[in-house]
């Protein structure tokens, strides 16, 4: 195999060529999980979208099945772009996409059903000219920016409700419409939420939290035992941001607390590639599931090359923390299936710059946790508040210089004299009132190739560490992705690697300490991961 053909992945979700985007109407139905698409047929750059389609019954292993959608009418002509799927009541899923009518990518909403409601497979599609295209453009909308049609929710009225991702020169909005039958849809005279200087809203998602505890709820769930949370996808700087706030029903709009920033500083599902991002609840499990699209890092022509670019996140299981300032993912408990041999590591002792390897199994495609300990803090940098962008405190700092307590962590897709490593690490500092922690995923000496993207991604931690002298990280390596979850999903980084030693058997995973401050590995967990089977 070549060495892009080892940079395919095991068991993130990955068609067999061509380019995909954003995950589209994922939904559960009749004992089956759909997953749909954004997907090029005829090449590895993006173009011809369509819904390509996959079913499973465990969200890890899949069955791809003929497209879903694709331009057959003249409201979607030019792409059956990004949107949501909404089980109504009585009707059975209703798919809510964008079509696009012409070359100057005229945006327009329009609706699909499915031919036989008895088919768990949900295999045709119909897309019926009574009604469609459901929503077009009213006037002093940009038709040209006018995308990604959230899941709908029913509320008490007995009204059906929407979003539409859209912008105004550059304020990002999210307009609402509502409906009483699904399919005559009356947009609200507000938006539910705008914000200047953000720019297109692309994919936004709107759904409930439970206040307490992490099962998750049906999109039209409401009450007192209720939070909110909005996300957008900005394609300015193609992060996914969300803010958790109220949902004032009366009138139709959202207001984020002020413990959650609205806008370029806000919180972000992950800090590194993941984006247009999309939720649905799973009724099976009582859980909800968020999935990402993790686009390359690689270039457009490296993508050519290659034949393929784009994998989806592996599905995540997301809850409000009990702080109530953010949400907590975790990977969903079917992906522990994948499991294989198992190593571990207890009580290791790391002082400043020891590297100790985890040997034992399969370092480029594995599954790894574990919880770092430390006796004290008074060794912690102090925290200069000019630091407020993680991304490039990581870069400043990097995991090879010495600090106080950290950098310490997993160096992931090592190769054998460290020519490449992707180390994921936290660094402690001191703040004016308390610490700060910041976890890093540094893809600068990923690889040896020069012309790619090789972010420093990285994001603060919002943990206690008063009484608590303990930071757990699980990263799962696969080939080209190091996906990795920080003090249990409070921070989470993916990252896009291609490194050209580092592969197969040839990379090797390490624990590190590059801090003053001793470091105890007090329990690690790593597991050589079985492919998933993705057909
Ligand atoms: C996000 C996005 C969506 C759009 C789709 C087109 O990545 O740009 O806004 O619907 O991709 O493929």
């Amino acid at each position: 195999i070549s060495v892009s053909g080892q940079h395919r992945t095991a068991y993130h979700f990955q068609p067999p060529k061509n380019w995909i985007n954003d995950p589209n109407g994922p939904m559960y139905y009749k004992g089956i999980y759909h997953l749909f698409y954004q997907y090029n047929p005829k090449g590895s750059v993006w173009g011809n979208i369509v819904w390509a389609h996959s079913v499973s019954k465990d969200l890890i292993n899949w069955r791809s099945l003929e497209h879903a959608l694709y331009p057959s009418k003249p409201f979607d002509k030019f792409g059956c772009w990004s949107g949501s799927a909404t089980i109504v009541p009585g009707k059975g899923p209703v798919i809510l996409y964008t079509g696009v009518v012409d070359d100057k990518q005229t945006q327009v909403q329009c609706y699909a059903i499915p031919e036989d409601l008895n088919d768990p497979l949900l295999q045709k599609w119909v897309k019926p000219d009574k009604f469609n295209p459901i929503l077009v453009a009213n006037k002093g909308v940009n038709g040209s920016a006018f995308r990604d049609p959230t899941t709908a929710w029913l509320s008490k009225d007995g009204h059906w409700k929407i979003l539409v991702g859209s912008r105004k020169n550059l304020t990002g909005i999210a307009y609402l419409y509502r409906s009483k039958d699904f399919m005559n849809w009356v947009q609200a005279k507000h938006p539910i939420h705008s914000k200047g200087a953000t720019g297109m809203w692309e994919c936004p998602d709107f759904y409930p939290v439970l206040l307490r505890g992490n099962a998750g709820l049906e999109t039209s769930e409401e009450g007192n035992h209720v939070k909110y949370v909005f996300k957008n996808s900005l394609d300015i700087t193609r992060f996914d941001y969300y803010t958790v706030g109220t949902y004032f029903k009366d009138k139709d709009r959202y207001v984020p607390d002020n413990t959650s920033e609205d806008g370029w500083g806000g919180l972000r599902y992950d800090y590194g590639n993941f984006y247009a991002s999309k939720s649905f609840f799973d009724p099976s499990k009582n859980r909800r599931i968020l999935w990402g699209w993790a686009n390359e890092s690689d270039t457009k022509e490296d993508d050519v090359r290659k034949g393929w670019a784009g994998i989806q996140a592996i599905p995540r299981t997301v809850w409000l923390d009990s702080t109530g300032r953010q949400l907590v993912q975790w990977p969903v408990e079917e992906l522990n299936n994948l499991r294989g041999k198992e190593v571990n590591m207890n009580s290791q002792k790391l002082q400043m710059g020891d590297y100790v390897e985890v040997k034992g199994i399969t370092a480029a495609q594995a599954d790894v946790e574990v919880t770092f300990s430390f006796a004290s803090l008074d060794k912690a940098e102090t925290y200069d508040p000019k630091w407020v962008n993680a991304q490039d405190l990581c870069a400043l700092k990097g995991s090879k210089l010495q600090g106080g307590v950290g950098p310490f962590g997993l160096l992931t897709l090592a190769s054998q004299n460290f020519e490449e490593f992707t180390p994921v690490f936290f660094r402690i500092f001191k703040g004016p009132d308390k610490h700060v922690v910041l976890l890093c995923s540094d893809a600068r000496s990923s690889s040896l190739k020069s012309s790619m993207y090789k972010p420093s991604f990285a994001g603060f931690v919002d943990v206690d560490l008063a009484t608590k002298r303990k930071l757990s990280l699980r990263s799962l390596i696969d080939h080209s992705v190091v996906e990795s979850f920080g003090e249990g999903g409070k921070t989470n980084i993916l990252s896009r690697v291609y490194p050209q030693l580092a592969v197969a058997n040839q990379a090797q995973l390490f624990v590190f300490n590059n801090g003053t401050e001793p470091i105890s590995v007090e329990n690690l967990k790593a597991w050589s991961m079985n492919p998933a089977d993705i057909k």
